[in-house]
């Protein structure tokens, strides 16, 4: 029996095991199956695409809704394949040399359908010998005010010698990421350095929150603290992404704690002030998670509890915040693996994109459960002459109407972002 068990039962127990946590995800979320994706032509937008090599790949934005700025995290095309430490792209010698954060104007139309913007040089970036002179750009996020713009940036590194500077064996190290934080301005042509966040619990950063009144931010590690190696890779089927908190009261010191886990590939997070909330999205089995922050006296790392899971069968990348209205858009992926497929032939893939707008319509239910309602506010099918290629960020300018989207994996420059209007 127990042999029996043993040679059948356990490899049944896998495949059980595997369709449970990967194929069913795989099945009904990233490959898409029974989903009717709709034309955009269904829903009340206008979209166009602004056609510029210097504004493609870019990864994140963060709009600036004091200054009227949009902030974009933007890297080259051909190079993401090659060097993106988050999915285990570690040839270091095909990085991109041209990251850069761009502020774009998007009151000031220009040409055909874009509009003024400024590539801006960083300064007070200490270049020591652990560090490329550029940066190496993914999430992003930022604190607005009319005079000053905070933005936190992820930068992926390589990992070097600390004393010679050697670039170490990348593949077996991991990549050596670290959060960056930069203040810029109205009509921004440069961003100041102000420091540089290194721990090992900065691992697998994916993307940052900040939220009013704390001495610290959050971070997804999308593969935890397994930065290479079969562990990152069966880290989104075992579900070890995590949340952690990074304080810097202190200064000088940076402080990280782990305060959530169990998370298959958690994306870019976010704090919203009005709910007092940090909801989690997943780009690997989708659903966001809904925590509760809480500090107790005396202490500078807070708790989270979370509170509620919404429903979204979808993989999911980064959540952004309509300031005006409170509403979260969520750039989904309908057919995950067509967007992998764009990711190794970017000029090749035009693969569907789906924008959901997901609202909270009421504190608590009869369960003790919070209330939102998930909208569907735009869809593409995809195609070569789709004005919306999978997209990984949506931004929408509550002042307007407007939703920014942009791409952050494999673009080509032909189809970087889409302006609607
Ligand atoms: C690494 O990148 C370089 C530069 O883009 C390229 O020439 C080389 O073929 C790449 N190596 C591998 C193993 O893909
Ligand atoms: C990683 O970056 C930090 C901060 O810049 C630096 O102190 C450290 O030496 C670097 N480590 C490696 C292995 O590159």
């Amino acid at each position: 029996m127990a042999n029996t068990l043993l040679k059948f039962g356990l490899p049944l127990a896998i495949v059980a095991f595997l369709y449970q946590a990967v194929l069913r995800d795989l099945i009904f979320l990233t490959i898409g199956v029974g989903k009717t994706i709709e034309p955009i032509s269904n829903f009340p937008y206008t979209c166009r695409r602004i056609e510029d090599p210097r504004l493609s790949a870019c990864e994140d934005m963060f709009l600036s809704d004091a200054t009227r700025q949009l902030f974009l995290a933007c890297s080259e095309p051909s190079a993401r394949p090659q060097w993106m430490p988050n999915v285990a792209r570690f040839n270091h010698s095909g990085r991109s040399m041209n990251d850069a954060v761009i502020a774009m104007d998007i009151d000031k139309p220009i040409g055909k359908g874009s509009f003024e913007y400024r590539v801006l040089r960083t300064v007070s970036y200490p270049v020591e010998k652990h560090d490329d002179a550029n940066l190496h750009l993914v999430g992003m996020t930022g604190n607005d005010s009319p005079n000053t713009i905070e933005l936190l940036l992820v930068n992926n590194k390589p990992s070097r010698d600390p004393h010679t500077g050697t670039i170490l064996d990348n593949e077996a190290q991991g990549a050596n990421s670290t959060i960056e934080k930069f203040i810029t301005g109205p009509a921004a042509t440069t961003m100041k350095h102000i420091s540089t966040h290194h721990h090992t619990r900065i691992a697998t950063p994916n993307n940052i929150a900040t939220a009013p009144g704390i001495s610290g931010f959050y971070i997804t590690n999308d593969h935890g603290l397994h930065k290479t190696g079969y562990m990152h890779t069966l880290s989104q089927v075992f579900g070890l992404g995590d949340v952690t908190y990074c304080d810097t009261s202190t200064t000088g010191e940076t402080d990280c704690h782990k305060l959530a886990g169990g998370i298959s590939f958690p994306n870019g997070l976010l704090y919203h002030p009005q709910h007092n909330l940090l909801y989690v999205p997943s780009s690997a089995n989708g659903n966001i998670r809904v925590y509760r922050p809480s500090f107790t006296a005396g202490s500078s790392i807070p708790t989270l509890t979370k509170i509620h899971e919404i429903h979204i069968p979808y993989p999911i990348d980064n959540l952004s915040l309509d300031p005006h209205t409170g509403d979260i858009y969520v750039p989904c992926l309908p057919k995950a693996l067509e967007m992998m497929a764009g990711f190794e032939d970017p000029y090749n893939a035009f693969p569907p994109s789906t924008v959901l707008r997901v609202r909270r319509t009421g504190d608590l239910d009869g369960q003790g459960q919070m209330k939102y309602e998930v909208e569907k506010v735009l869809e593409n099918v995809g195609g070569k002459d789709t004005p919306l290629p999978g997209a990984t960020t949506v931004v929408r300018d509550g002042k307007t109407g407007r939703l920014f989207l942009s791409v952050g994996l494999g673009d080509p420059p032909a189809r970087d972002r889409a302006i609607l209007v």
